[in-house]
């Protein structure tokens, strides 16, 4: 290779080294007789000068933005107070003995600077040329590391005797609560596959089979509403271990991911991460995911307002219901307006509250509802306030309650700058619930999938009191994202026509959709477990990026458009007639 450096890889140490590098024109200006271009590469920029005597220099006139070029020269040390600071080559500059033009370029639909922030361009323009976008230091920095944690992946896996396996991407429906995308069948007309929303029944297959520790960098297909950390097709880290109990899955995850840490940021985390039961991730940051770099803790206020003489409080507590609150001390609740109190009402009813309450400690209790709070009531709510605090209140059913002010809480953070990025809170929610009442239908649902182990004590509850049951699942949480979740899996067949059952299938029902599986199970299926992680969204938040589309070489946008290919698009009459498919409506 004729190229002998990176451009954006040049140091002090290569002053009056001999190099021939190869990139793009990032910029190029006439200063005076000398021409300045800045050389673009994947490592970066580096300043290449002509001078006016140089060979180089008449091609260097013509030089235009994303000309793809080659230069032969000379690094030269910059002066001290030349130093161009903003760049990691800053100290150096390569004096050009030759120039050749490898490829023209027109000029771009948008500036393709090295030196700004892509955030400037309209995003779905950036997608459209993702080439173009993607020629940024920055804008490839994310997909750099992304490699890095997929090969410290491999290497810690491989050494752990875990052996990587693929499993079918055109296969049937996995229940993990999304919508299937599918694809039509030609060969079997009328049929449709379902591409996996995860490979989960397959890696627990293969665990019956024997492999005993597989893992997966593998694709998933989710057809659900997009949101900055979701798409439609994502990547999982994809784990099953047999013979373990949940400890060995623990730990595994955590000096994995200690070492993808120190790889990918050389940062040294400690590999035991904090456990936190669901309920009381829930009672005291109001989610299943806590952010734990901040306090704000939801406080249970219900015995306070047993018998309040507020209405909107007693009724709720008479039905069940519960009052919770946070209270924002002084420092933090001087920084809130009224305007924005409104705010946080609005965004706790965005989130399933009726309304939201508030309580200033002024001297006397003040706030909208303090006038129906009795003489002593405000005595015991003052106790628990200092004066200048805020208290903000909820009364609702359990989870409405702790999900709103969950929701508050992440509000105060992000309006009141109470986080740092720096910082990286890993957390274990453990003993989640198996199952879940949806109130509609008033039917219990999974909250992970169906083949999730119950606790061997509860099974006798799966009849009586389903909700009670409490599963042998976990989630990952990295500063209130959750970055992965796994389970210990059913490896009994009659423990698995049990959980059908209690998910209301009916036996014919379960033997339709499942039966290959239940017919795996009965021939002898080893304990075992695992886990997946949301690579996408891991890589997101180490890399510090915003979106989950930063982190992805060609994203879907907001609308699962794929805005370069402009895929999905519309099928030919010939291939619709091979696929025996009809349109009815365009809308
Ligand atoms: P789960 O559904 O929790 O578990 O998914 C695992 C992790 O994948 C990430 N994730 C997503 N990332 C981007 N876009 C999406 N649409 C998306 N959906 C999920 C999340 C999540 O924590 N089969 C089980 C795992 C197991 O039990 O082993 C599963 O898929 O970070």
């Amino acid at each position: 290779m004729k190229r002998t450096h990176y451009a954006g890889s040049l140091r002090k140490e290569h002053a009056d080294e001999q190099v021939v590098l190869q990139g793009w024109v990032n910029r190029s200006r006439n200063n005076g007789g000398i021409i300045f271009i800045v050389l673009r590469d994947r490592e970066g920029l580096v300043q290449v000068v002509v001078e006016p005597d140089s060979a180089a220099f008449i091609i260097a006139e013509s030089l235009k933005a994303e000309y793809v070029i080659e230069v032969e020269g000379m690094v030269k040390l910059r002066p001290e107070s030349m130093h161009n600071t903003n760049q990691a080559s800053g100290a150096v500059e390569v004096v050009a003995q030759t120039i050749t033009i490898l490829s023209e370029a027109k000029t771009p639909p948008f500036l393709v600077d090295g030196t700004i922030d892509g955030d400037t361009v309209n995003e779905d323009l950036r997608l459209s040329y993702r080439y173009l976008d993607l020629r940024r230091p920055d804008a490839a920095r994310p997909l750099l590391m992304r490699h890095k944690i997929s090969k410290a992946i491999w290497d810690f896996l491989d050494k752990d005797g875990f052996i990587q396996i693929e499993t079918p991407l055109l296969t049937l429906s996995t229940p993990e609560g999304a919508r299937d995308f599918v694809v039509p069948s030609r060969l079997q007309a009328g049929n449709f596959y379902a591409l996996p929303q995860s490979p989960q029944l397959f890696k627990q297959m293969l665990m019956m089979a024997g492999f005993d520790r597989y893992f997966q960098i593998a694709r998933c297909f989710r057809d659900e509403d997009l949101r900055a950390d979701r798409q439609p097709d994502f990547t999982q880290l994809d784990i099953e271990m047999s013979f373990i109990d949940q400890e060995d899955i623990l730990s595994l995850n955590e000096r994995l991911m200690a070492h993808v840490v120190k790889t990918a940021l050389d940062i040294t985390i400690d590999s035991s991460f904090p456990r936190m039961s669901y309920d009381e991730a829930m009672n005291r940051y109001g989610s299943d995911k806590p952010d734990i770099r901040f306090g704000l803790e939801l406080q249970d206020l219900t015995p306070l307002f047993q018998n309040s003489e507020f209405r909107g409080f007693s009724t709720t507590i008479s039905s069940g219901g519960f009052v919770k609150g946070i209270q924002v001390p002084a420092d933090l609740a001087n920084q809130i307006s009224r305007k924005g109190l409104d705010a946080l009402e609005a965004h706790a009813k965005t989130h399933g509250a009726k309304a939201l309450a508030w309580l200033k400690h002024t001297g006397e209790l003040t706030g909208p509802i303090a006038k129906f709070l009795s003489d002593s009531e405000k005595t015991n709510v003052l106790a628990l306030m200092a004066e200048g605090d805020t208290l903000i209140l909820v009364a609702d059913s359990w989870k409405k309650t702790c999900e709103a002010l969950g929701a508050v809480r992440l509000k105060l953070s992000a309006d009141l700058n109470l986080v740092s990025n720096e910082q990286l809170a890993f957390l274990w929610v453990i003993d989640f619930p198996l199952l879940e009442l949806n109130p509609e239908t008033e039917s219990y649902t999974y909250m992970h999938h169906p083949f999730t182990r119950p606790h061997d004590e509860d099974l006798g509850k799966l009849e009586t009191s389903p909700g009670e049951v409490r599963a042998w699942a976990y989630d990952l949480v990295l500063n209130g994202n959750e970055v992965g979740g796994g389970s210990l899996r059913i490896f009994r067949h009659d423990t698995q026509l049990k959980m059908f059952d209690a998910l209301g299938f009916s036996r014919e029902q379960a033997q339709e959709r499942f039966g290959f599986f239940l017919d795996a199970l009965s021939y002898g299926a080893p304990p075992h477990g695992g886990i997946a992680w949301g690579l996408d969204r891991l890589v997101m938040l180490l890399a510090k990026t915003r979106s989950i589309r930063d982190v992805i070489a060609f994203p879907k946008n907001q609308r699962g458009i794929e805005p370069l290919t402009g895929a999905p698009n519309k099928l030919e009459p010939k291939q619709l007639a091979e696929l025996h498919l009809k349109i009815e409506s365009e809308d």
